[in-house]
């Protein structure tokens, strides 16, 4: 047998916290840049845009820094190979820079740190994206400073070293991961969470309670094979340090992620619902710092297909594309669509680990269920279904045909199924992908 790995690692952003903390962006920038005259390209998407937060981070940071900021806000909601060499043509043409702010969700953040990778380094986008999609290469050189400033509660991309994209000739969802992409400074401000609309809310809130349960249930690092220094990558599997972080962010999501998704639902003034939504901008960077040394496993290599593949399916509350009716399964609903199934799978791997988050995620014991393996996939479907996720695979276009295409794609998400508490076949995929056309 051969040895087994001893060490594990743990990095993550600066990291500022708190009710007003985008109008210091412009001290933090000063801090980051070098003297002036400087340059700043802030990133964000049309609908963010329309909040006015960008607009005004970018007015205070010239004010404080005297710093030109250029604003792309055009960034695509679930980026495309496409929309992201638009954001680097942009970037290209307009700069040089000295630094780049993303204000949005993790469509801006991504693109953001898209456009900084082809700033700093020479080739294309497809270059550095994950073998065998893209070439795999590593940035040579060290990026911008990139300050990211999320305003949903959801993919924790202000703390990770990922970005995300959807290769559309391939009908695949994949990324380029590396420690140069992590941004030197996360400006998380609960302020701008409270427009975020209710299948936002909900959508991107199923994506941390997955960080934090596929972080919290992957594989323990100390069971992975030993590795040299330069063979580490930032995924350890589960560890000491992230089960803090994830095991709080699930109790976090336990008190307040029904709370956030029905005050964004009824329409009732936003500023009421700011103790909830503070408390699911903690989880979403809890579960950012857990899952961003953790790693994810199988409902997220299973989601990739499921939007790489959607035919019809548009979630509510989402931009439109492709003329009106393209579709979109955003990314947490695609994630937590398996969610159930894949818990239920991954049991015996780790019971306890299993129980332990039912138990975070459903203190007192709401959920009437067996104990055992499905406990915490009922404690998962029952939280979905109260927050308004469709009910299953089949709610969003997929039949019973579509599982040898699904499994495939997921297949291909290796990096991701390694982590997972048990070895995984294109069998277990199957069963994974069959149980979870309904779940209730
Ligand atoms: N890099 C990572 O570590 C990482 C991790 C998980 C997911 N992702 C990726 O992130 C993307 C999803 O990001 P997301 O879930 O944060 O959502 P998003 O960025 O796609 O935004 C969703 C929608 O909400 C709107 N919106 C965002 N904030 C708003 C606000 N405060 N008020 C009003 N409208 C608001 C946006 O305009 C958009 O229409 C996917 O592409 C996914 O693959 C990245
Ligand atoms: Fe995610």
């Amino acid at each position: 047998m051969s040895a087994r790995e001893t060490v594990f690692t743990y990095a993550a952003p600066s990291l500022k916290f708190g009710a007003g903390a985008s109008a210091e962006i412009g001290h933090d920038l000063a801090q980051l840049l070098a003297a002036p005259p400087r340059r700043v390209l802030l990133v964000t998407d049309p609908g963010v845009a329309a909040t006015g937060h960008p607009a005004r981070i970018a007015q205070q940071v010239t004010e404080a820094t005297g710093a030109e900021v250029v604003v792309f806000d055009r960034a695509r909601v679930e980026p495309t190979d496409a929309s992201m060499a638009e954001a680097i043509d942009f970037g290209r043409a307009e700069g040089p820079f000295d630094a780049v702010v993303a204000v949005g969700g993790g469509s801006a953040i991504d693109t953001a740190k898209a456009v900084d990778l082809l700033l700093t380094n020479p080739g294309e986008l497809m270059d550095y994206v994950n073998a065998p999609v893209g070439g795999g290469r590593a940035p040579a050189h060290p990026l911008l400073p990139l300050v990211a400033v999320p305003t949903t509660t959801g993919t924790g991309a202000e703390s990770t070293t990922i970005c995300v994209l959807d290769v559309l000739s391939l009908e695949v969802k994949t990324g380029i991961s590396h420690a140069r992409l992590r941004p030197s400074l996360a400006v998380v401000d609960p302020d701008l969470t409270l427009s975020q609309p209710a299948m936002v809310t909900a959508s991107a809130g199923m994506d941390i309670l997955c960080h934090a349960l596929e972080s919290y249930t992957a594989r323990w690092f100390g069971e992975n094979a030993a590795k040299k220094p330069e063979q580490r990558v930032p995924y350890n599997g589960s560890n000491p340090i992230s089960d803090v972080w994830c095991e709080k962010a699930l109790s976090l999501l336990a008190g307040a992620f029904r709370g956030a998704v029905t005050a964004a639902r009824s329409g009732e003034d936003p500023e009421s619902a700011r103790g909830v939504r503070e408390q699911m901008a903690m989880a979403a960077t809890f579960a950012g710092l857990g899952f961003g040394n953790a790693g994810v496993h199988v409902p997220h290599a299973c989601a990739y297909p499921i939007a790489g593949r959607a035919r019809e399916f548009r979630a509510e509350d989402y931009p439109a594309y492709e003329g009106g009716d393209g579709p979109l399964v955003p990314h947490g609903m695609a994630v937590s669509l398996t969610a159930p199934e894949a818990f239920r799978l991954t049991f015996d791997a780790s019971p306890t680990r299993h129980l332990r988050a039912a138990q975070l995620l459903d203190p007192h014991g709401a959920v009437a269920a067996e104990e055992g393996p499905d406990l915490l996939p009922a404690v998962v479907a029952t939280l979905m279904r109260d927050i308004g996720i469709p009910n299953g695979l089949s709610a969003v276009g997929f039949g019973e045909g579509d599982v040898d295409g699904l499994v495939e794609g997921a297949w291909a998400q290796q990096r991701l199924l390694a982590t997972a508490p048990r070895d995984i076949t294109t069998e277990d995929l199957a069963v994974v992908f069959r149980g979870s056309l309904e779940h209730w």
